[in-house]
């Protein structure tokens, strides 16, 4: 199990470097990150997340869908847009819709540094974008108005009080 930074933490806000190395200290963080997310229920987790600032995320929709995605790119996104729920493992109990495109295309790079392309629609599309702003350092939040933004970190240091390290 691997420690989760929530909200305050620095790597959280890192830009992250691409994997180089594909050996068997990859695959066991990537084995302890789906570890990790499945113990705290999330459906995604990216590197910054565990306070490794490379480009990598893991994915696991529950019985349809488990992949870890290395140097990730999208390199097509649809027209269409859609509000979606979003939530964040490292932002725990609070969520809130955003608005992001319908489907996505990633080109990424398996454990093995096998290349592969994902065109994702639905739960796995929100999930792929999400997880992929991490490794740029960007929050869900960061999505929202100013006054949503607001709202929803208010709610989160209630949530939170007494268990939060500094915030913003
Ligand atoms: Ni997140």
């Amino acid at each position: 199990m691997l420690d989760i930074y929530t909200l305050g933490d620095e790597v959280l806000r890192e830009s992250c470097e691409p994997v180089q190395t594909f050996d068997s200290a990859l695959k066991v963080l990537v084995d302890a990150m789906f570890e990790t997310l499945a113990e705290a229920d999330g459906v995604g987790l990216a590197g910054p997340q565990v306070g490794v600032d490379k480009r990598l995320f893991v994915i696991d929709i529950r019985g349809e869908e488990k992949r870890a995605y290395i140097n990730p790119q999208i390199i097509e996104t649809s027209m269409e847009q859609v509000p979606y729920e979003e939530g964040c493992l490292s932002i725990p109990g609070v969520w809130h819709d955003v608005v992001r495109p319908a489907k996505v295309t990633v080109q990424a790079q398996d454990v093995n540094g096998k290349s592969f392309v994902v065109h994702a629609e639905g739960l796995l599309a929100r999930a792929i974008q999400h997880e992929n702003d991490h490794l740029n350092g960007t929050l869900f939040i960061d999505h929202l108005s100013e006054e949503e933004r607001e709202k929803v970190i208010k709610a989160y240091e209630r949530r939170n009080k007494g268990k939060t390290r500094r915030l913003r």
